[in-house]
């Protein structure tokens, strides 16, 4: 089992360039699966859920290769639409592969979703918007056989939650269905306009993306063709870097950052104290040696905060002046870092959803454990700002999402050691 050992206590400073977007790279490799040819993907990141996405599309009867940040992925050779349960564990996203390949083949058998422990993550609204496209869905030991004879139709779905991956797998679904659908509430994610950019590309016809209404005019499977497609940049992976330069009085300039993908967390972190430069080539930073705690921090769809930065966030308010306080409205469970940050010395108390953070002083560096990806980000953030050594376990929840975390935090001077 590998840890990260992190010595702390160090102002962080210089360059590091950002990955492309884990939360973007994985619907659009479930898209491939549409278009009949061979995509190449650019700025792909090279991390653990791509590499299950692979598996998966592989074990599909596609060809895949990743070299040096490109993944060429040829779905030509398509040859089954069952995905074998022990991949399908490996990460949550692969829901997505069940709209894409019951729009593709007629039918997909899966089955429920693994991923990060966030809560009990139900998928209830893919299952319902694909029921209303003409699917009939069945579970069977915990196995899902979902199947459309005779196509996939359109229609209006209204989703009762903004839903990323339900916005994603309708998407992907009502691209080849009979007929058109309009997905009101849909989540408006920076992703979501980067899956459907690709999608346009591959001659899909998808409108609205960005807004909470989303148009997707159906075409013949035929009809989608491969393309080349440069992936957005990793606005969490991106957020991750600054808070980390925030916890340590850093001055640090995040290469490739999209400052409009990234507006609640610099604006959070213009008012906890900090100087935040926005530019065409990416996002800088200044921040004082101590922070002044942010009064709320509530989570919500974009273009709120995002929960996926809510951990990252708190690590570099645990140090800060005053107290702050977090919501998370998206996730039941989704303060599993909480514990591990109170082991560092952090003075954090939590009921239900709401997660009180009284700064202190100092953090000190301790024995802990990644819970989750985001919540063992968060860790790496509070053991540089922390005094002494920090042993993080449970790295391999980090390079599920994170491209060699340790590379661009010791980049930045952090004298961080994977072991
Ligand atoms: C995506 O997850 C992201 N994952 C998550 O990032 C992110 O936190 C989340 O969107 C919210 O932004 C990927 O894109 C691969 P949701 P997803 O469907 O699609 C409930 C990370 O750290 N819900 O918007 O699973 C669900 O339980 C990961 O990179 C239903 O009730 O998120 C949750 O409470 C973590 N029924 C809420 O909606 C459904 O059918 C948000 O889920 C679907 C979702």
């Amino acid at each position: 089992m590998q840890v990260f050992r992190i010595e702390g206590g160090r102002r962080l400073s210089g360059e590091t360039e950002v990955q492309g977007a884990k939360n973007s790279v994985l619907p659009i490799m479930c898209a491939s699966v549409l278009c009949h040819d061979e995509v190449k993907l650019t700025r792909c990141p090279v991390i653990s859920d791509v590499y299950a996405a692979l598996r998966i599309l592989t074990s599909l009867g596609c060809r895949c290769r990743l070299e040096k940040g490109c993944a060429v992925i040829d779905t030509r050779t398509l040859s089954s639409s069952d995905i074998p349960d022990m991949l399908m564990r490996l990460m949550r996203c692969s829901m997505i592969f069940m709209g894409a390949l019951v729009a593709r083949t007629g039918e997909c058998t899966l089955s429920f979703p693994g991923g990060c422990e966030l809560g009990p993550r139900p998928i209830d609204m893919h299952i319902s918007a694909l029921r209303q496209m003409g699917a009939d869905v069945r579970e069977d030991h915990g196995r899902l056989r979902c199947s459309a004879r005779g196509g996939l139709h359109g229609g209006v779905i209204n989703l009762s939650f903004p839903s990323v991956g339900a916005t994603e797998n309708i998407m992907l679904a009502a691209s080849c269905a009979q007929g058109e659908t309009v997905i009101s509430n849909a989540a408006r994610e920076p992703e979501i306009s980067d899956l459907a950019a690709f999608m346009r590309k591959c001659g899909a016809d998808i409108s609205g993306d960005g807004t909470s209404r989303i148009i997707v005019r159906g075409r013949p499977a035929t009809d989608l063709h491969g393309c080349e497609h440069r992936i957005m940049p990793d606005r969490i992976a991106a957020a991750t870097y600054l808070c980390a330069a925030a916890a340590t009085g850093g001055d640090v300039f995040v290469r490739g950052a999209d400052p409009r993908d990234l507006e609640a967390v610099t604006d959070l972190l213009r008012k906890s104290g900090c100087a935040v430069y926005e530019g065409r080539e990416g996002c800088a930073i200044n921040a004082p040696e101590r922070l002044r705690a942010v009064k709320t921090v509530r989570t919500g769809p974009h273009p709120g905060f995002p929960t996926d930065a809510q951990a990252i966030v708190m690590a570099a308010l645990s140090r800060a002046e005053g107290t702050s306080i977090f919501i998370e409205d998206i996730f039941e469970n989704r303060f599993r870092h909480v514990d591990e940050l109170v082991r560092m010395g952090a003075d954090i108390k939590t009921e239900g959803r709401v997660a009180v953070v009284s700064g202190v002083k100092r953090l000190s560096g301790a024995c802990v454990e990644a819970p989750d990806l985001r919540g063992g980000a968060a860790l790496c953030t509070a053991a540089c700002a922390a005094e002494g050594e920090t042993i993080i376990t449970g790295v391999e929840l980090i390079d599920r999402g994170y491209e060699c975390m340790e590379t661009s935090l010791a980049e930045l001077g952090a004298q961080i050691k994977r072991v």
